[in-house]
């Protein structure tokens, strides 16, 4: 591969979706060629994710601004990388880390770094005249296009409402093509509008685009779903549209161990023991974070339950990290990892964690952030790992329908992808 060489890498502090700070990087390349990269940003994140910099100065954006990571890429970062020929995104990763010199990349800023990271990834793909997902793909793995998880009903951290479960997901499963799966999610969404509004609930939206009710039991959100999916026509389950939730446990477990759902408090065991009922009664295929992140003996025991018959994701306590991924698996923790690129801050070492789980037959869906841009990373990402799952909020809101966007566009140009889960 030809190296690439760098002579202009700037960054900009910009909003995200939640109009909260985030980092954008700007990459030049001497030819002219210049890429763009928008950082995601989390609500409710594992303790052991890679950290991001915010600056705690209480008079710019309530202490969340990022100037401090707009400057490590601007000075120090930029410094390391311009005027040098860089052959690989590995190469280039490996100097990101080293030059940052912490093991959760809080120095320079994990937000400052993935946003190099994403930009010179896009850079190398440019360079090489391939699309990003072609770029990303690992030697002897096929690319796919992703089952798309669409959040419809939003809860816990991301809504001002009264549900403990975080996310409730629709994931057309057996669609035949990636346009009509996007389209399966479009039209569930609006029948599970009507069907709210004809019950008197507000559609207010939650921060990943999802309905956010004020309902109060998870049985009342899967009971809607359900009805959504078959008022606009589709067969509930894995043939048609399958239900996957996000409940996202570590933000509803009190100090003592219990779980609050609803006005339960349940123990561990109570909890996996909720979930096999709620299995049993819904069309539910995939269920993450259905326990705290430290929560070791539960989540064995709930693999142990329904790891046979669901799936089960790590997100929270698996933060995308190779080493803590290699160590679940041989643990026997969950059946299945999260991904999200800034939770573990480069792409190099998002690949190793996919790779990780592929050796396990741990399957992996490639994730967004409650906080995001415009920038369609991850669509690209999900393709080119060939995971067969992807999960980047509701059928609505700009920076969400920008990676579903992404996806139809790139099945629309290579109609031989093939789409849907495939086998991890
Ligand atoms: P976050 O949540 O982006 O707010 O951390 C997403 C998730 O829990 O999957
Ligand atoms: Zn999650």
């Amino acid at each position: 591969m030809n190296p690439i060489r760098i002579v202009d890498l700037t960054a900009l502090e910009i909003l995200d979706s939640r109009g909260r700070p985030t980092v954008q990087v700007d990459l030049r390349l001497g030819n002219g060629a210049m890429v763009t990269a928008g950082v995601p940003s989390g609500a409710s994140t594992g303790t052991r994710e890679a950290v991001e910099r915010r600056d705690g100065d209480a008079s710019r954006f309530a202490g969340l601004g990022v100037a401090g990571a707009v400057e490590s890429v601007c000075g120090e970062i930029a410094d390391l990388l311009r005027g040098r020929d860089w052959a690989s995104l590995a190469d280039i990763d490996a100097a990101l880390i080293e030059l940052d010199g912490t093991p959760t990349k809080s120095r320079l800023g994990a937000n400052a770094i993935v946003g190099v990271s994403m930009a010179a990834a896009k850079v190398l793909a440019l360079v090489a005249g391939r699309e990003l997902w072609q770029q990303l793909r690992p030697d002897g793995v096929d690319a796919r296009l992703p089952v798309p998880h669409f959040n419809v009903i939003n809860g816990g951290a991301h809504a001002p409402n009264p549900l403990d479960f975080q996310e409730f997901m629709v994931a057309p499963l057996g669609a035949p093509s990636m346009a009509e799966a996007v389209r399966a999610g479009a039209e569930v969404y609006t029948a599970l509008r009507s069907l709210l509004s004809g019950e008197g609930h507000a559609t207010g939206l939650g921060d990943e685009g999802g309905f956010a009710p004020m309902l109060r039991r998870p049985e009342d959100a899967l009971g809607m779903l359900v009805s959504a999916i078959q008022n606009a026509g589709y067969l509930p389950g894995r043939d048609g549209v399958a239900i996957a939730l996000d409940p996202a446990a570590t933000g509803f477990r009190d100090p003592d161990g219990r779980y609050r759902v609803d006005e339960e408090r349940l123990s561990s065991e109570e909890m996996v023991e909720r979930y096999a009922e709620l299995v049993a009664r819904y069309p539910i295929w995939s269920i993450e974070d259905g326990l705290a992140e430290d929560d070791k003996g539960g989540w064995v025991a709930l693999t142990e339950r329904l790891g046979n018959r669901i799936q089960l994701v790590g997100d929270d306590n698996f933060v995308t990290n190779p080493d803590i991924i290699a160590a679940a698996i041989d643990d026997a923790v969950a059946n299945a990892a999260l991904i999200k690129v800034n939770q573990i801050g480069t792409v190099t070492e998002t690949l190793q964690a996919m790779a990780t789980c592929r050796r396990a037959s741990y399957a992996q869906m490639v994730s967004h952030r409650s906080g995001e841009t415009t920038d369609t990373f991850i669509a690209d990402l999900a393709v080119g790992s060939g995971c067969g799952q992807i999960k980047t909020g509701a059928p609505a809101r700009g920076e969400r329908v920008a990676k579903y966007n992404r996806l139809i566009e790139i099945s629309a140009a290579h109609p031989d992808l093939p789409y849907g889960l495939g086998s991890p």
